[in-house]
């Protein structure tokens, strides 16, 4: 990833939306008749993504998934949906007003590769199939700073289930979208689009593995990934790959994306560890960007040692699965 030249203290002061707060917010205006156009409007400023699906939202929250650590709150829905990584849209954070020319209605995604039920199915479709529930996760980037959000989506897992790989299939490609009319750096740069990324089928089928498909009880908004993204929190956040199109199972480590980009800094686990450094900064620490990049100590794999600590016992513990 491109070193890091913008200093955060450019955040606006934010402090982090109530949950009763968007809850309410959202279903009075589900009551007036105004969904989603009208809710994606008023609180992101952007087109809103994903309208069709819109009366699917706000979904129950899996309790099991509502710590935020240590009492830390939930960033707020205008941070989280204004300060982005989105390469296809540009380098820098604000990329939400140029991630609106993505067209996400209608949005065909195939799944094939080493499965016995390949197909291809527009979003609405595979989301309508899909035990839809909210988690309050965290995401720490790569550049060392992190964000708490209530995702809502499906487990990953699901969508193993439904394609059925044959016993070949050892990883799961994940393919975001290619369309360089919408998304102008994908013709003018340097990188090597499509962004693709990949997880072993064990971490594809852990319990943490989600597929977002909302955000604050709304379906997702552009910037963050409309209208399907990953996240695999225990990873740096470059793992969450956002306009999923293509999934396939495959036998071969996938090589992704940012594997082709930087070779030497970006390896295929990511897993979060605050004593394996990027080559070119610390990740013993990270910035709160809900609470006005507070410093913090990073967890090994986020926090989320528990649940996925057994993924990886019996493997060389050095650099090979935090690279
Ligand atoms: N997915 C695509 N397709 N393109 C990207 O540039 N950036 C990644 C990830 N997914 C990226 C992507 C990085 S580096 C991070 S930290 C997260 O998206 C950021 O997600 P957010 O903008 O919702 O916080």
């Amino acid at each position: 990833m491109t070193p890091i030249i913008r200093p955060d203290w450019w955040l606006p002061e934010s402090a982090a939306t109530d949950e009763s707060i968007y809850r309410n917010r959202r279903e009075i205006l589900k009551a007036l008749g105004i969904g989603s156009v009208g809710a994606g409007l008023a609180l992101s400023g952007g087109l809103p993504a994903g309208a069709d699906t819109s009366d699917l939202y706000p979904v129950d929250r899996n309790p099991s998934y509502a710590a935020t650590l240590n009492g830390r709150p939930m960033t707020s829905y205008e941070i989280a949906t204004t300060y982005n990584n989105y390469y296809e849209f540009g380098t820098s954070k604000k990329v939400s007003a140029n991630a609106q020319k993505l067209t996400t209605e209608p949005w065909p995604i195939e799944i094939g590769g080493l499965v016995n039920n390949p197909m291809t199915l527009d979003f609405e479709d595979l989301v309508r199939k899909m035990p839809l529930e909210e988690r309050v996760y965290r995401l720490r980037c790569v550049e060392a700073w992190s964000m708490v959000v209530p995702w809502s989506g499906f487990p990953l897992r699901e969508l193993v289930k439904m394609a059925d790989p044959t016993s070949d299939a050892k990883y799961v490609k994940l393919t975001s979208f290619l369309r360089p009319d919408e998304a102008r750096q994908q013709y003018r740069s340097r990188w090597p689009f499509p962004y693709v990324e990949g997880l072993e089928l064990a971490e594809a089928t852990n319990d943490l593995a989600f597929m977002v498909t909302g955000l604050y009880g709304e379906p997702l908004p552009k910037q963050n990934g409309a209208p399907m993204r990953l996240t695999v929190p225990w990873k740096y956040g470059f793992k969450h790959n956002k306009g999923i199109t293509r999934i396939d199972f495959v036998a071969e480590k996938p090589t992704t994306f940012w594997m082709t980009a930087g070779p030497a800094e970006y390896g295929f686990f990511a897993n979060v560890n605050p004593e394996v450094p990027h080559r070119r900064w610390s990740q013993a620490t990270e910035r709160d960007i809900g609470r006005r990049g507070q410093q913090m100590e990073t967890q090994l794999y986020n926090g989320y040692a528990a649940q996925v600590e057994s993924l990886y016992t019996g493997r060389d513990s050095g650099r090979d699965i935090f690279f």
